[in-house]
């Protein structure tokens, strides 16, 4: 990735943050940064996706996926990074699958991914689905072989039917410029789509102009970081990208004090259909459905179904594409 120029930067159009830092906004962030290498060539993956759906009038969903990173070198040797292994978007884009969604799997590289998470983060190890036939080839040990026929089965008849599109990003960075160009496309479906964002965006950062080019040498002593807050690029996606799609934004906290105001919050200050709250150490068996001037809509799994390693996705989906469906019908 060339380093920015000096020529590029542009003077920050800035706002201030409620501790009164400032923030830039996210057309400034665009002017001052690279685009990732790999940005056109999932422009065109999505384009194409999007169109051959559209033909057939299936709803498309695009699904935000795991954590990004924040460099803090421009040769990034360090970065920080969040707790986020994209269970949740791999488990509901299975979900939105059977549905009859096609989706854009937007996820952070070698987070989980739909079908094969089953293998990749399991207890057991890769190799160990594996047995020695009796000429010693390999072959899939029996224990195993009808979960995996089963996954396989959907797996490959999604991406066959072009039904399933993976797009990655890493970096905080990869995944902001890469949503812009998502979402401008998907936009074009309208109601028939759906913006599902799932992923753990780091809300600080280190802009690109202010980061070490080379590696921090620890012979200078302890290291003191000033990090800018990321602006909210829900504002923009809500008004300007996508204004006529149904967005569904998540709010992750672990104050539970703090979660459904600042889930109504998000939806007063952006306008958007529907917040989906969790807790940081219950999100996989509890969530709350939050909508503008509506009662919040408590999903929960009773003690069996999560002994039993029911996904909460199953009852997040269900009922999201419901209140899709209603949005549609009523606007
Ligand atoms: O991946 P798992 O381990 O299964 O965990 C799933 C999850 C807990 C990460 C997921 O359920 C979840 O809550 N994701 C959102 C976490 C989060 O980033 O929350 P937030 O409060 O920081 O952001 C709220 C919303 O604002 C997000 O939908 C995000 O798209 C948006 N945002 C965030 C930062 C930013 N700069 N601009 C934004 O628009």
């Amino acid at each position: 990735m060339p380093p920015i120029s000096e020529q590029n930067r542009q003077p920050s159009t800035t706002s201030l943050s409620s501790k009164g830092d400032k923030v830039i906004d996210p057309s400034t962030y665009f002017s001052t940064h690279v685009p990732p290498s790999n940005l056109n060539a999932s422009k065109i993956l999505v384009s194409e996706f999007v169109s051959k759906n559209s033909k057939i009038n299936r709803p498309v969903v695009l699904v935000t996926s795991g954590g990004t990173t924040v460099p803090l070198e421009n040769n990034t040797v360090r970065f920080i990074d969040n707790f986020s292994n994209g269970n949740r978007g791999a488990a509901s884009t299975e979900r939105l699958l059977e549905e009859g969604y096609a989706v854009i799997f937007m996820h952070r590289e070698h987070s989980l991914q739909p079908y094969n998470r089953h293998y990749t983060h399991s207890a057991e190890r890769f190799l160990d689905y594996f047995v020695a036939g009796e000429n010693g080839e390999v072959q899939i040990n029996l224990k195993y072989k009808e979960k995996i026929q089963t996954d396989f089965e959907k797996y490959s008849k999604a991406i066959n039917n072009n039904q399933l599109l993976m797009v990655t990003f890493v970096t905080l960075s990869d995944y902001l410029f890469l949503l812009r160009e998502v979402s401008l496309t998907l936009a074009a479906m309208k109601r028939n789509a759906m913006f599902y964002l799932a992923a753990a965006v780091s809300d600080f950062f280190i802009p690109s102009h202010n980061m070490s080019e080379h590696k921090i040498q620890s012979r200078e002593g302890n290291l003191t970081l000033e990090m800018n807050q990321v602006p909210k690029f829900l504002k923009p996606l809500v008004m300007n990208w996508a204004p006529d799609s149904y967005i569904v934004s998540f709010k992750l906290e672990t104050d539970p004090e703090l979660l459904v105001p600042k889930a109504r919050h998000a939806l007063s200050n952006y306008g958007h259909q529907i917040v989906i709250a969790n807790m940081l150490h219950t999100r996989k068996t509890e969530v709350w459905l939050i909508e503008d001037k509506k009662e919040s809509h408590h999903l929960q799994l009773d003690s069996k179904e999560a002994a039993n390693g029911v996904d909460i996705e199953l009852l997040i989906i269900q009922e999201l594409v419901k209140r899709h469906k209603e949005w549609i019908n009523k606007n």
